[in-house]
């Protein structure tokens, strides 16, 4: 069913599906790259864990409420998803201090937020994907001051469940990323992926990093770390 190429990012390819103008193939690679590609290496079996995590966490977002591009798992590596146009953006919501913040605003590592922050982010390599306010969002896209709102209340309540998720599996979610496309209807849909390339995950008990900054940092065994996550998932099934 998967026809030609449509584009290929840093951790993913994306193929257009045959005789079907609304599907798209979402296909992992093993691929990390970090610090805008800057740092890369290959991971054996990364590509099966971030699609079988990420299907993991669409279904049991659409399973309480909300619902996304995902459509359903083909194989080990690739999915089935609806086609959209993404929005140029990435939406981050931060629970706890981590990562860019820590730097731009000097706030320690470990702090709680008294609530959950939402920022935006411009997708553009080139600038190094600059964090913008709605002005700049509402300049540089197509979005209107009514979907910003929308894409930050969606942020919050996917906050809200994935936080119950990672929770029930030992893991506090730190901050994470999403991603948001535009259907052939022209509706607003939750796209791309959520994994532990997308989420910073601390073990409840050790505090352990368990997400890409395992990578990042260098601290040691990436696949090794995506593979718990997973085992803790289907523990819990
Ligand atoms: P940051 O602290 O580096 O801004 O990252 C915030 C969250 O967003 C973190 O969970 C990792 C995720 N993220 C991505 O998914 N893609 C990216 O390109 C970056 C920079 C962060
Ligand atoms: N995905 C981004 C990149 O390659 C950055 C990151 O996740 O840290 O550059």
């Amino acid at each position: 069913m998967k026809a030609d190429l449509l584009y290929e990012g840093k951790a993913k390819k994306v193929f257009r599906v045959q005789d079907n103008d609304y599907s798209l193939v979402l296909s992992y690679k093993n691929d990390a790259t970090a610090f805008n590609g800057e740092k890369k290496a290959v991971f054996e079996g990364k590509g099966r864990y971030n699609n079988l995590i990420s299907a993991a966490i669409f279904t049991y977002l659409e399973e309480h409420g909300i619902s996304s591009h995902f459509k359903k798992v083909l194989n080990d590596t690739e999915q089935l998803v609806e086609k959209t146009t993404i929005i140029p953006f990435e939406v981050v919501v931060r629970n706890i201090a981590a990562g860019s913040i820590t730097r731009r605003l000097g706030i320690k590592e470990k702090i709680r937020f008294p609530s959950p922050l939402v920022e935006f982010y411009y997708k553009d390599d080139q600038l190094g994907d600059p964090l913008i306010n709605d002005a700049h969002a509402l300049l540089l896209s197509d979005v209107t001051e009514e979907e910003i709102i929308q894409m930050k209340q969606l942020a919050l309540q996917v906050n809200n469940k994935l936080h119950a998720f990672f929770n029930d599996i030992g893991l506090e979610l730190i901050d994470f990323k999403l991603e948001f496309g535009r259907n052939h209807t022209g509706v607003i849909v939750l796209s791309d992926e959520i994994s532990p390339d997308t989420c910073r995950l601390w073990d409840t008990a050790t505090g352990e990093k368990m997400d890409k900054d395992v990578f990042r940092e260098g601290l040691g065994d990436l696949v090794g770390v995506y593979d718990a996550i997973l085992k803790r998932l289907e523990a819990v099934k």
